[in-house]
């Protein structure tokens, strides 16, 4: 199986994850409504199954029931697996101070003794980066971390963070951001050549552009709950051409699925896709984006048709 490293890091996964939001969270991904904990951890035996390792949760997915939901499984099976959480910088936490002790209780709640990726969720200014990183170095000195990383930073906010952690001789391993054939936002920004530049891995979240990129939601078929309100019907027609584009790949490929040819684009990026996937069903369909690549030819047309694509057209 091919791996890849995270940052300058010794920690190797493989070019796939799987995120686990929505294991467990009812206001945005209707946990409980068609899919429960059994699912959840079915889709983690297929996901182990199919070679891949790196989980990634937070402890704010479904208020910390994420966290015990991968807990449980890992403790029962003790599988082999890179795991990775986060720590949200809540307007109310405001020290540094308030990291570890979160740290702490996501590692009680995961059962474990320590996660291989501790992440800042997002940058919450005022709180400059170089406070959060003090207490990841302090955490990463503490054996309660293997590595650090941040989302949903910027290229300047990247920048500050690496300088921070090198000064304790830490790498800054990855940058988890927003990335799908519908948001290049990152690509533009500074955030790619800032990463790239300081060998930090970029993590692509929300890689199937939460489920759209399957094809399975149209204009009279849209997404529901949350999903409904942030992609409109006009954006669920508009992105069609983009659906049809994976859709003759796939075919020409024979017979891998739009999202199996839009999680590859993401790793012929050279990024680490982490899709979710509410039930072993969808976990395995994603699982099928290994073991092939798209050619260069097949990843300039999704360019070409992703390209005249405005992605601030969503209302999320
Ligand atoms: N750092 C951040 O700020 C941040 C933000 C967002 C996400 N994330 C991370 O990124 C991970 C993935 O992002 P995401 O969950 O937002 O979006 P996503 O991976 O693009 O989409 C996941 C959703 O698409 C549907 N789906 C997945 N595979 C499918 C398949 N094969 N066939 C049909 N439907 C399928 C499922 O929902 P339905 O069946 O209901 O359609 C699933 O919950 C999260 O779990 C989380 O770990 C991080």
């Amino acid at each position: 199986m091919e791996t890849m490293q995270l940052g300058r890091t010794d920690l190797r996964v493989a070019p796939l994850g799987v995120g686990a939001w929505a294991w467990g969270d009812k206001l945005f991904w209707q946990f409980g409504k068609g899919y429960d904990r059994q699912d959840a951890h079915a889709a983690i035996t297929t996901t182990l199954a199919a070679g891949i390792d790196f989980f990634d949760t937070a402890e704010v997915y479904g208020a910390g029931q994420s966290e015990k939901i991968l807990g449980e499984y890992l403790r029962e099976k003790n599988p082999r697996v890179v795991l990775a959480t986060k720590f949200l910088p809540y307007p109310w936490r405001w020290s540094s101070a308030t990291l570890l002790p979160a740290l702490r209780a996501s590692l009680a709640r995961l059962g474990l003794p320590r996660v291989d990726l501790y992440q800042v969720h997002q940058p919450l200014p005022p709180v400059a980066p170089e406070a959060w990183m003090a207490a990841m170095a302090d955490a990463f000195d503490a054996g309660l971390t293997r590595a650090v990383g941040v989302s949903n930073y910027n290229a300047a906010w990247t920048r500050r963070a690496q300088r921070a952690l090198q000064a304790r001789n830490i790498p800054l391993a990855t940058n988890q951001v927003h990335y799908s054939l519908l948001n290049r936002k990152m690509e533009r920004d500074g955030t790619w050549e800032a990463c790239a530049e300081l060998g930090v891995t970029i993590i692509a979240y929300s890689p199937i552009e939460m489920g759209l990129l399957t094809g399975k939601y149209t204009p009279d078929n849209p997404p529901p709950g949350v999903r409904a309100w942030r992609y409109t019907r006009e954006y669920l027609t508009r992105i069609q051409p983009v659906i049809a584009c994976l859709r003759e790949i796939g075919a020409a490929r024979g017979g891998k699925t739009p999202s199996q040819v839009a999680l590859n684009w993401t790793m012929c990026k050279g990024t680490l896709p982490i899709p979710g996937a509410k039930n072993a069903r969808q976990a395995q369909e994603n699982a099928g984006a290994l073991g092939w690549r798209l050619s260069a030819a097949e990843v300039a047309a999704l360019d070409a048709v992703s390209a005249t694509f405005a992605e601030k057209k969503s209302r999320g």
